[in-house]
């Protein structure tokens, strides 16, 4: 994009150091928790910069069946264009039936569309329903559809819309596949959360009594949280699984071009475009993470665990990732706020 030509240089500069500001919460702050590289795991050879064809390279995944949400913008078409392509059956989820039929109908493959509205449990239910009537049962879920939110409170079902839609949906999504991927002794489950999940959620983690929008709403920490609860998500299912060979991991992709800055103010849309190319990841880059962790051998038996660059990271300073507890507490809520909506 044009910056001079669209829109002015005190808006594009005023933009850009918002957009920078939005990348790295962490700031000056010396505190702020930062990830490593966890060197008790051999290192994927990997780096920021390999793209999810270089991390399938030489993988046959021809007899796979793997379900990916958002299949039709971002992170999630290119997932599913990669998966396809080394031979994986994709199940592409989209808000509406035509969105997920045009994105599976772009790629070259076996991809089969299905409709998924996550603020909707009737249609996450339904959805699942309808996969299994095609006979189908993944071997990979990733849970990747999501939204940034940069205006005031919404909600949904008297649920924080972020929350609802990152978070919720996908607990009655994965909730409702577990018993089947069970019974098939194999399976791994991987939650596209954000470097967010410790660096801009609330100070407390999941604020248990903020998520029906009670308190002050403040659409970064809204972000953060729900961010939070996919990994703490992640980290209970982990937990819930040992012994019946699935696996489940959370990961941060990166700062990546996508649309996920949609309902940003104008000018910090625009300041993405324009200098998005210089600090960001293209979709190619952004996708290897996830597409990594749901697919490489060497992590068949890796659960519970945080990756970013397609390597497990451990994060040094204040978060809550690995707590076990607040984990346990989110899955009580969330059981009770799908109430009726799990088998
Ligand atoms: N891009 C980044 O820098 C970045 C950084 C960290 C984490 N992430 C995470 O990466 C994931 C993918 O995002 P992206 O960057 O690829 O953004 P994107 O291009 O905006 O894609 C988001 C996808 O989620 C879908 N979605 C949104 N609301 C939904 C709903 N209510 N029900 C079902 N699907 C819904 C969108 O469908 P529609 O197009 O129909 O709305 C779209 O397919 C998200 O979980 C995001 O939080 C992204």
């Amino acid at each position: 994009m044009d910056c001079k030509v669209k829109i002015n240089r005190r808006d594009c500069l005023t933009g850009a150091a918002a957009l920078i500001a939005a990348a790295s919460t962490s700031g000056c702050d010396k505190e702020a928790p930062e990830a490593m590289i966890d060197d008790s795991l051999p290192s994927s050879g990997f780096t920021k910069k390999s793209t999810a064809e270089d991390v399938t390279l030489g993988l046959d995944l021809s007899g796979q069946v793997a379900l990916i949400t958002g299949c039709n913008s971002g992170l999630g078409l290119e997932t599913m264009r990669v998966l396809a392509l080394r031979g994986a059956h994709v199940i592409g989820t989209g808000r509406t039936m035509n969105k997920a039929q045009k994105a599976c109908d772009s790629i070259t493959g076996t991809a089969t569309p299905f409709e998924l509205e996550l603020t909707n449990l009737d249609s996450v239910r339904n959805c699942v329903e309808n996969i299994f009537q095609r006979g189908l049962t993944p071997n990979m879920v990733i849970c990747n559809a999501g939204i940034n939110t940069f205006g005031d409170l919404e909600l949904v079902q008297g649920i924080e819309k972020t929350f609802f839609v990152n978070f919720l949906g996908h607990f009655v999504l994965v909730n409702h596949i577990l018993p089947k991927m069970i019974e098939n002794g194999s399976g791994r489950f991987v939650h596209v959360s954000s470097r967010s999940a410790y660096k801009q959620a609330p100070s407390v983690g999941i604020d248990f009594d903020n998520l029906r929008g009670e308190g002050k709403f403040d659409s970064g920490e809204a972000y953060g949280r729900s961010k939070l609860a996919n990994a703490l998500f992640s980290l209970e299912l982990s937990r819930r699984l040992q012994g019946t060979g699935l696996t489940s991991n959370a990961i941060h992709p990166g700062l990546v071009l996508t649309n996920i800055a949609r309902s940003a103010p104008t000018f910090i849309r625009k300041a993405f475009d324009f200098l998005g190319p210089y600090v960001a990841k293209t979709p190619a880059e952004g996708a290897a993470t996830q597409v990594y962790v749901a697919t490489n051998p060497a992590l068949d038996e890796i659960s519970g665990l945080f990756f970013e660059n397609s390597n497990a990271v451990i994060i040094k300073g204040k978060h809550f990732l690995n707590d076990q507890s607040m984990a346990e507490a989110l899955w009580g809520v969330a059981k009770e706020m799908a109430d009726g909506y799990l088998t």
